[in-house]
């Protein structure tokens, strides 16, 4: 059961699309002041999940989270925001219930950190709807709250590919070499993104002449060998005469306004600025429709970035920093005015201050972009999902988002931000994962080796056996690290075997995708959510579910040679050095060390159930995802879900079959 607790004047985030009435008894559960703090008292035993892209683990517990879309390529343990922000918990104890504060300003979450048994929700102002989702099981409530939200979206089949990307591919000859070594290495590939280089000085919408001057026969001769490429559009609109989305933008007013009227002006990498205003319907059917600049060259996918939106600085804040600066006396300066300075220059970007400064048009009336900022981004790709309906209503186009606020699901996937190549982003990617399809993220992955910092071969070989199970399985790295294409290191033949593997577990991954968007559940699940009496598989914090017939224990520890992983029931362990070569065993329910060797996958397959594996294939369109065999426990069945992959009605599209 859904009831739904008004305070205030909630502004329309559009988060859910069903019309529920709003209860005029008092909220169950928690203790309200009345100015936008709710408290819960927890128990030692209780299991908070949720918050959706975060830090930490599957349980909640034990930090204070904000949810303020914020550009932290650098987060750690002790960040507070990240990229999106989803504020669905799903509080797990004697008490047992789902709870969706929506509220699209600042809200702090404390789940036992000022004190270890209260949870304190804060949002910056008391104008938000509380939902309250009560049901049997956590699987029953996840899937009343994504029936609330409405279908996640599904991207076309090749999006499920293996894709290869960087920032610093910078022409079409570094396009070609990537596509040609990835071939002589024998790894198959779907697609390869273009980062911000292929731009005319950063400018959306524009090609650039000279590194890249026949993009339509490239995207063309590229399309020939199965490759699709992916360009990156940021939200900042560069400040330039003559270019015609600033000159159209600002000539209709589709731009976020400053304090006094005037469009605002923030720098990222284009230098200054404008932002459009993507909460403005005009100005988002307008955004929408330059992506036609590009499909027209035969592109069919996009990657929104920047969307926060990532501000590197304000120009009255430069201002005023280099003033104070100025008036620094460098033979006075001690110890305590270098740190000021050094955090001054330091706090220009991002600054939550300069959230303040900028104005919305919402129907005509003026909003303060603070009380709207983790809708920004979902904003930005609803206005690419619905103008490419129109432009090419016969097809999927593939979508991901950096930021989003829950509704963001409806329209695109999400890659999981600017990682490190650290082994503790490669848990945390996947320790996010359930909370993200609690949100209705489906399509979801994270830079696969890391996105900042030098990627050294183990973890990329380790990155890829836990993201071969992921939707979106992307490689991309950061202009300036070291490089990390699969062909870069010595053992490639293992990277190469991996992505093959992949290939092979398309049919399943795809269809276990399909069956969550279709009947609202979770493709990645914590055990505690089908193992619901085993108080051992509560506790367990780095094994996954996937879907309903596997289960996954990654390796995220350099030089381990393999890692404890618990059974909550029998299961049959596979490991893969190569699709062809497989060995099986069957495991009692409890405690093993299971040996990981670096270059091998490890999975397991769930007691009594098997999984459709297909052979591999160059690409998603050479794939015969017909001729399938199948993995694991002899004569059982599995449901397979289909379609043909690209159709955009995806309901009547849907094929279901059992299989032997
Ligand atoms: C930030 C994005 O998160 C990253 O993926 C991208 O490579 C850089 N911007 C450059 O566009």
């Amino acid at each position: 059961m859904i009831k739904k607790y008004v305070f205030g004047k909630p502004f329309p985030t559009q988060a859910t699309i069903k019309e529920i009435e709003a209860c005029t008894d008092k909220l169950p559960y928690f203790e309200t002041n009345g100015e936008g703090v709710f408290t819960l008292p927890l128990r030692e035993n209780d299991i908070v999940y949720g918050l959706g892209e975060q830090v930490r683990g599957i349980n909640k517990k034990g930090w204070h989270y904000v949810s303020w879309n914020y550009d932290n390529p650098n987060h750690q343990e002790d960040t507070r925001s990240l990229y999106g922000s989803h504020n669905f918990l799903l509080i797990s104890g004697k008490a047992k219930f789902g709870v969706f504060f929506d509220y699209a300003g600042k809200t702090e979450f404390d789940i036992g950190y000022t004190h270890r048994n209260l949870l304190t929700v804060k949002a910056a102002k008391n104008d938000l709807a509380v939902y309250i989702i009560t049901g049997n099981s956590e699987k029953e409530i996840v899937k009343q709250f994504r029936e609330l939200i409405g279908k996640s979206y599904v991207p076309p089949l090749w999006a499920f590919g293996y894709g290869q990307s960087r920032w610093g591919y910078r022409s079409e000859q570094d396009i070609r070499e990537v596509a040609a070594k990835c071939k002589a290495a024998g790894i198959p590939l779907d697609s390869i993104y273009l980062d911000i280089d292929y731009m005319e000085r950063y400018k959306d919408f524009t090609v650039d002449k000279e590194r890249f001057p026949h993009l339509k026969a490239l995207t063309a001769e590229m399309k020939e060998q199965g490759i699709h490429l992916v360009p990156i559009i940021d939200a900042g609109v560069k400040i330039e005469d003559g270019y015609e989305v600033y000159e159209e933008g600002v000539k209709n007013n589709y731009f976020c306004k400053n304090e006094q009227g005037g469009d605002f002006v923030g720098a990222v990498w284009p230098g200054r600025v404008h932002f459009p205003d993507f909460l403005n319907p005009m100005a988002r059917k307008w955004f929408g429709g330059k992506y036609a600049v590009l499909t027209e060259l035969g592109i069919d996918g996009f990657w929104n970035d920047m969307n926060e939106p990532a501000i590197f600085y304000t120009e009255d804040r430069l201002a005023e920093t280099c003033d104070k600066i100025g008036k620094l006396d460098l033979n006075s300066m001690g110890i305590y005015e270098y740190f000021g300075f050094t955090g001054m220059v330091a706090g220009l970007n991002g600054n939550e201050g300069d959230y303040y400064k900028f104005y919305h048009n919402v129907d005509g009336k003026k909003v303060n972009h603070a009380e709207v900022h983790n809708l920004y981004g979902m904003n930005m790709t609803r206005a690419a999902f619905e103008a490419l309906q129109e432009i090419s209503p016969d097809k999927r186009t593939l979508f991901f988002s950096r930021a989003s606020y829950i509704g963001a699901h409806r329209y695109g996937g999400i890659w999981q931000g600017d990682n490190k190549s650290w082994w503790s982003h490669l848990l945390q990617a996947m320790q996010q994962l359930p909370a993200l399809n609690m949100a209705g993220f489906l399509f979801v992955g994270s830079d696969t080796g890391g996105f900042g910092a030098d990627a050294t071969e183990d973890i990329m070989l380790r990155w890829l056996q836990y993201a071969v199970f992921t939707p979106l399985f992307r490689n991309h790295s950061a202009d300036g690290t070291r490089r990390q294409e699969p062909y870069v290191f010595d053992n490639c033949a293992a990277c190469a075997e991996m992505i093959k593997i992949r290939y092979c577990l398309i049919p399943y991954i795809y269809s276990e995708f399909l069956k969550a968007v279709h009947n609202d559940e979770m493709m990645f699940k914590p055990l505690a959510f089908d193992f619901a009496d085993d108080d051992m598989a509560k506790r367990v914090e780095d094994q996954l579910l996937v879907g309903n017939e596997l289960m996954i224990a990654p390796v995220y520890q350099q030089n381990a040679v393999g890692r404890y992983v618990y059974l909550p029931e029998e299961m049959m362990l596979v490991r893969m050095k190569s699709y062809d070569s497989t060995s099986t065993e069957i495991l009692p329910k409890g405690h093993h060390y299971i040996d990981v060797a670096l270059d091998e996958l490890v999975f397991f397959i769930r007691k009594d159930k098997a999984i459709p594996f297909a052979r591999p294939a160059e690409n998603t369109e050479k794939a015969d995802m017909d001729a399938l065999t199948m993995l694991g426990y002899s004569d059982s069945v599995y449901t397979l879900y289909s379609d043909d992959g690209i159709s955009p009605d995806t309901e009547n599209a849907l094929a279901v079959k059992e299989i032997k």
